[in-house]
């Protein structure tokens, strides 16, 4: 949960914690002042003054405070111009390095060194690098490395042990699909072009290259203005508006409503190129970093990071989907979730005791609507204090864990990483939860986050009071976080399923430390990115850890944004541990590039708002490009009151979320939020939110494939229109529309009282789910009908799309009858494919225990149903899924004559039409051996 929505035990608390958010937004304010103050001088400027942008403007002023004076002592030109937004100071044309020497060869691709011109140092307080190296490394065939690191001088970077992104050997001159030219007027650039288009897809050939200690600046040229990613912000749309917007990148702990950089750090974009191919740079640096983007004619993006090295990873994918496959071929593929993770999760910060808790677990039982995991929040720990609970408030709560666990439901439970040391609460705990120890146990292993001057861990403040942090980048944390997780398990008795790794931005209540932080280059560096909370004096430890704080793999400035990856990892390891057999799964809330190779991740702390719906959309699309399969919003919004229609029609879009959890918060007192979970509203409320959800369940099979393919080979699950039709200049900006896989399109309600969709249908021939009818089959904006009391799904003709009958939980619909929806395409083809395994096991994929079903259409009127994957060599093997019992055929104009299966005559009384739909009955196929459908 959110710090910013505080609420703590105690009415002081609450005061110091308003106090203190009035405060930061006192600090927003006096930013967002300044930068309207500079704006405003410029608007007032004569307008005979203004000049034409004729290029890319590298700005040479980016702080709020810039003038011609100060301009000019950088050596740089004032040069006022119309573009509203854009930067008045630009480097001059010969400002950055010049090459030493001859491109030199090295084993994986060349090498250059750079000199820097003559020209000031940009920030007096940072020095510049007078030499350094570029080193471009041809990794594949579509994928190459550009470092820029100092001559003589080794500085932080990501070591492998927290994201190896490992090469084989120098791709082939003759294959690469990349030219790389070295360009050395009037200042040196490299340019990559992509050889089959012969598009500049990364140009730097600009000025401002600066290379200094705390500030690394590099602009490049884009091949066009269909930008995507960058994270974590709330972004309002999923292609970015290049007009001169800034991003900054640093983890934070902030609710998903303002632009701010949000919990995660993702140092990636897509850019989708004229002819639909796409290309994806990441850049390998963990420091607080932002971007700046500049619009047509001239579109770019300028770099700014103030430490690490400038390490640039650059993909060339045919498609969208391809570069985001070669992405997380590099940083990771995403995490293969456990089935049971896919049903509907309830929760919420306000279980305030183990009746309120039974009593939600109760009630939504027995309205019978899918419900496979209750989670809890905050409350049920002893005074915060993780790896406890309070046996006074939540007494037989082991119980209860073992009844959802009668019931095929499981259990999760929020973990933080900060760990609470207040003595007094400590001798307390002790009788609560005897043997308790984390604070003290991981302070006498040295497993803490340490004060700068390694005087003892550093102490800050959560939920729990002050409290003390693991230090994940540590290896020697793993045992002990696994230790206390264990004690959890075992001693306290409590059979968690999976543990939720929230605040791990890190969270601190109080700026840096309870006793503050140094004034030093690190807590207040020569130049602070935008970050929310830089205030006046550019600040980089407010919400957070001082900077100068000791980690095992370095300074807290530099390992900063990658807290929750290495806890993400640590706490995947500890899970495997623990449960030797299963498959680990958390969710987490901050994140790293490649943290979806061991976590899933959710939204966040997101707000009962309509507008939020929206938002939600577009960020859960962008964590798809950033390698993460399983993610969800908060259905119904966390933060604030949910109001009827809309949690109506939020379950109706959450229910096609591939993470579907409904979670609300607390309130501050006496407004607590009235509960939101389905079985709190009226019945109308119930048929719905079941309408939406059961449909959910009985698509199971086809999300489980999605996330297999995910794991597998890179597919997104949740994906945006353009992944499809990247061709298509309408879908490269839809972002009110998504869809699942390559064959579902949902199309829901965003707004109050609307109950028309006006929905885009791309190319292809597309059918309603629910009646199988034609509703469009060439590119075209549709209004669709949408009372309260329906929800928009198409399929996409050309697919096949398996289907189980559903139950209330995934253990029981697991066990159910399954059928496929065949949606013919204009030629009467489909294919699809159905990933099956024990639903729990780990790396049943990798030790090939899995059975992959595919069905195909060699041609019209004959479906090929074929088994890959060898069950036989399984020991032992894994259920067979249930027989396939039923196809429904949509895009067949008039019922078949004859159909048979195997060979044999299938009986007219099997084949059914209802609405425009062919339904093939009680076919009976099992799964583990091949058959063919044909009809005429
Ligand atoms: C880099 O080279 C300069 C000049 O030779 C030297 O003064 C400096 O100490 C070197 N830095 C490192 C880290 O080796
Ligand atoms: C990185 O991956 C390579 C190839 O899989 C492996 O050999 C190496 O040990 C890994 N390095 C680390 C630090 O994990
Ligand atoms: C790439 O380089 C090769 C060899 O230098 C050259 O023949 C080709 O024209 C270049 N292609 C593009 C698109 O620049
Ligand atoms: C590629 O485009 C550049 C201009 O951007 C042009 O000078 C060059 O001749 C083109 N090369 C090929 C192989 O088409
Ligand atoms: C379905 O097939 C299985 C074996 O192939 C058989 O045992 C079973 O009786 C069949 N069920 C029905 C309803 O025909
Ligand atoms: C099904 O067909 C595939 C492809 O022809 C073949 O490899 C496989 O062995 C067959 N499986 C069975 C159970 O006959």
């Amino acid at each position: 949960m959110t710090a910013d929505a505080v609420t703590g035990s105690s009415t002081a608390k609450r005061k110091i914690a308003f106090a203190f958010f009035l405060i930061v937004c006192l600090a927003i304010s006096l930013t967002v002042g300044l930068v309207l103050h500079f704006n405003k001088e410029k608007e007032n400027s004569p307008v005979s003054s203004l000049g034409e942008r004729s290029d890319v403007i590298v700005d040479c002023h980016p702080e709020s405070d810039g003038t011609e004076e100060k301009c000019k002592d950088r050596g740089c030109l004032w040069s006022p111009v119309s573009d509203k937004g854009a930067p008045w100071c630009k480097f001059p044309a010969g400002y950055g390095y010049r090459m030493v020497g001859d491109v030199m060869d090295t084993p994986m691709g060349m090498r250059v060194e750079l000199e820097r011109t003559s020209h000031p140092q940009y920030l007096t307080r940072s020095a510049s690098f007078d030499n350094i190296y570029l080193d471009v490394d041809f990794h594949t065939d579509s994928r190459l490395r550009l470092r820029f690191y100092p001559k003589n001088d080794s500085r932080w970077e990501i070591p492998d042990s927290v994201l190896n992104i490992t090469s084989p050997s120098k791709a082939s001159e003759t294959t690469r699909l990349y030219n790389v030219t070295i360009v050395d007027t009037p200042v040196f650039g490299v340019i990559i072009t992509r050889v089959s288009n012969n598009q500049t897809i990364f140009n730097t050939s600009l000025p401002g290259f600066i290379y200094s200690d705390q500030y690394l600046q590099l602009t490049t040229r884009l091949a066009s203005s269909n930008v995507y990613g960058f994270g974590e912000h709330n972004h309002r749309q999923l292609r970015h508006d290049l007009s001169w917007k800034t991003w900054s990148i640093f983890t934070r702990d902030v609710a998903p409503v303002d632009e701010w950089n949000l919990y995660g750090a993702h140092p990636t974009y897509m850019n989708v190129e004229d002819d639909g191919s796409a290309h994806m740079v990441f850049l390998k640096n963990s420091n607080a970093m932002e971007v700046f983007l500049q619009p047509s004619p001239h579109p770019a993006i300028t770099f700014r990071t103030i430490g690490g090295v400038l390490d640039f990873y650059i993909f060339l994918g045919s498609s969208p989907g391809e570069a985001v496959q070669q992405y997380t071929a590099a940083i990771g593929r995403p995490v293969m979730p456990p089935y049971w993770t896919l049903g509907f999760h309830l929760c919420r910060w306000g279980y305030t005791n183990i009746s309120d808790l039974r009593m939600v677990i109760d009630r939504n039982r027995e309205i019978g609507i899918p419900y496979d995991a209750q989670w809890a929040d905050l409350e049920y720990m002893f005074n915060k204090f993780v790896f406890s609970y309070n046996r006074e408030t939540f007494p037989g709560l082991p119980d209860l864990v073992r009844d959802l666990h009668d019931h095929d439901q499981k259990f999760v439970v929020i973990v933080d990483p900060g760990l609470g040391n207040d003595p007094n609460i400590s001798s307390l705990i002790k009788h609560n939860s005897p043997g308790y120890d984390v604070f003290d146990d991981g302070s006498r292993e040295g497993v803490l986050v340490m004060n700068p001057n390694n005087s003892g861990p550093i102490v800050a403040e959560v939920w729990p009071g002050t409290t003390g942090y693991p230090d994940f980048t540590n290896p020697a944390t793993e045992a002990w976080w696994e230790k206390w997780a264990r004690y959890f398990h075992d001693n306290e008795s409590i059979e968690f399923d999976s543990l939720w790794i929230d605040m791990n931005e890190p969270a601190s209540f109080v700026p840096g430390s309870v006793d503050g932080c140094e004034n030093n280059k690190w807590n207040y560096p020569p130049y602070t990115p935008n970050i929310l909370g830089r205030g006046e004096d550019g600040r980089m430890y407010d919400k957070t850890l001082c900077m100068d704080a000791i980690q095992h793999l370095g300074s807290h400035y530099d390992v900063h944004s990658l807290y929750a990856h290495t806890q993400a990892i640590q706490t995947y390891n500890a899970l495997k541990n623990i449960f030797p057999d299963k498959r680990p799964w958390t969710m987490t809330r901050s994140s790293y590039a490649g943290t979806g190779k061991y976590a899933t991740k959710w939204m966040g702390d997101n707000q009962s708002r309509w507008e939020q719906m929206k938002w939600s959309i577009v960020g859960i699309l962008e964590f798809g490009l950033f390698g993460f399969s399983l993610n969800g919003a908060d259905i119904c919004g966390f933060w604030y009151e949910a109001e009827y229609e809309m949690c109506v029609r939020w379950h109706q879009l959450g229910a096609f979320y591939p993470f579907a959890r409904n979670h609300n918060a607390l309130g501050d007192a006496p407004d607590f939020f009235k509960p939101q979970d389905p079985a709190a509203w009226d019945a109308r409320f119930v048929r719905l939110a079941k309408e939406a959800l059961i449909t959910r369940y009985k698509l199971l099979p086809y999300l489980y494939t999605l996330m297999h393919n995910a794991h597998a080979r890179g597919d997104t699950v949740m994906r945006p229109l353009l992944f499809e039709f990247p061709n298509d200049p309408v879908c490269l900006s839809v972002d009110e529309q998504f869809l699942l896989g390559p064959a579902l399109l949902v199309s829901p309600v965003l707004n109050k009282g609307q109950t028309t969709v006006t929905a885009y249908f791309p190319e292809g021939r597309w059918y309603d789910y629910f009646q199988g009818e034609t509703v469009a089959v060439n590119k075209d904006y549709l209004d669709l009908d949408t009372p309260l009391e329906k929800f928009n799904l198409h399929v996409r003709g050309g697919h096949v799309i398996p289907w189980q009958v559903p139950a209330i939980t995934t253990n029981s619909s697991r066990k159910n009858k399954m059928g496929a929806i065949v949606a013919l395409d204009k030629e009467g083809r489909a294919e699809g494919e159905l990933f099956w395994d024990d639903g729990e096991s780990i790396d049943t994929y990798e030790t090939d225990h899995y059975l992959l079903i595919k069905f195909r259409m060699p041609k019209y009127g004959e479906l090929h149903v074929v088994q890959t994957g060898s069950v036989s060599v399984f020991p032992p093997p894994p259920p067979p899924p249930p027989p396939l019992d039923q196809l429904d055929i949509y895009g067949l104009q008039t019922i078949p004559l004859s159909v048979s299966l195997d060979g044999h005559v299938v009986p007219v009384d099997n084949i059914r039409q209802s609405y425009a739909i062919t339904s093939l009955l009680n076919l009976n196929m099992t799964l583990t051996s091949n058959h063919t459908i044909t009809w005429t």
